[in-house]
């Protein structure tokens, strides 16, 4: 927003870029100094805000990217739908004092030639839970966030926990790689029924989002029983199993379970007796929508 001051000075601190080209995002990326970078794929919501704040919390710049990617989705899921409500995410970027916005189309990121067709995997991290639904989805988030680092080559980067397992391989290819990146993380932000903030919420009809309020319901009912002393992770998912499966009032929307699993927080290995850091995530799909929720556990 340029906001004029009472003597008529446009003050240049609440200018934001907005850039759809790589080269314009790097020279004014030049412009910035010490930089944090939240990377998205727009349609934000408190979630996404909530790491705009973080990313102040760490640098005086504040970057956002707002590029839905081709290459993290499976060719039976979402992309043609996924929500683009542009102008409402500028105007909430500019009311959250963003700097920068980084918004390219897909021909910028993937030329048509096929010469980005680069890959980065860190196998043992991205081939459980969401990967092994969507078996090329944390290749795809690699490449991209990949190029945003090199693009806007950020001090800072900001990640939700909502996407757990997205922040650990990520932070596993910035340590392989050795890029000078801070990583950082934010908790996840919710709905004051409990249900996760995401940008596919908006698909939901009134009944299915009943329905997958279950998932939230499901992993805090475990949680409470994990606080009194309950370390066994087979009872805790059985409790979460159970409260997914029983479709209450909403008993014609149907609920899928694709997991429900209790894994080391910091490895994503199966857990038996909770004795470290636990993540318990569940990813289901309600109707057509695919939702996804975790909670880490700690003894
Ligand atoms: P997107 O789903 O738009 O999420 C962008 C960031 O917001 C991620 O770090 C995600 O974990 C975080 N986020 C989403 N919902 C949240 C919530 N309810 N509370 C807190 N944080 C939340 O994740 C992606 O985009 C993409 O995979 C991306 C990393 C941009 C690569 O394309």
């Amino acid at each position: 927003m340029i906001a004029a001051t009472g003597v008529g000075v446009v003050q240049s601190a609440d200018i934001m870029i907005v850039t759809q080209t790589i080269s314009e995002a790097r020279s004014e990326r030049e412009k910035l100094g010490r930089l944090a970078l939240v990377p998205t794929m727009g349609a934000l919501h408190a979630g996404h805000l909530s790491l705009i704040d973080l990313a102040r919390k760490h640098a005086p710049k504040v970057a956002v990217s707002i590029f839905v990617n081709p290459t993290q989705f499976g060719p039976r899921e979402d992309f043609n739908k996924y929500p683009r409500p542009l102008e409402a995410d500028l105007a909430k970027c500019r009311d959250a004092g963003v700097d920068l916005v980084f918004n390219p189309l897909v021909e910028q990121m993937y030329p048509p030639d096929g010469l980005a067709d680069v890959h980065l995997d860190i196998p043992s991290l991205s081939s459980v839970l969401e990967g092994r639904i969507r078996p090329s989805h944390f290749k795809g988030v690699c490449q991209v966030v990949a190029k945003l680092f090199n693009i806007l080559r950020p001090e800072v980067a900001c990640f939700g926990q909502k996407d757990y397992q997205q922040y650990l391989v990520i932070r596993a290819m910035v340590e392989a790689l050795n890029w000078p990146i801070e990583m950082a993380s934010g908790p996840t932000v919710r709905e004051p029924d409990g249900l996760a903030m995401g940008s596919r919420n908006q698909y939901l009809s009134a009944a299915e989002r009943e329905r997958g309020l279950s998932i939230s319901r499901a992993l805090f009912a475990a949680r409470d029983e994990f606080a009194k002393g309950i370390r066994q992770t087979n009872r805790l998912l059985a409790t979460a199993q159970n409260i997914l499966l029983d479709p209450g009032s909403q008993g014609r929307v149907p609920l899928l379970i694709d997991y429900v699993a209790a894994v080391d927080a910091q490895t994503l290995k199966d857990v038996q007796v909770v004795s470290s850091p636990t993540l318990l995530a569940v990813a289901a799909r309600v109707g057509k929508t695919r939702l996804i929720d975790n909670v880490v556990l700690i003894p």
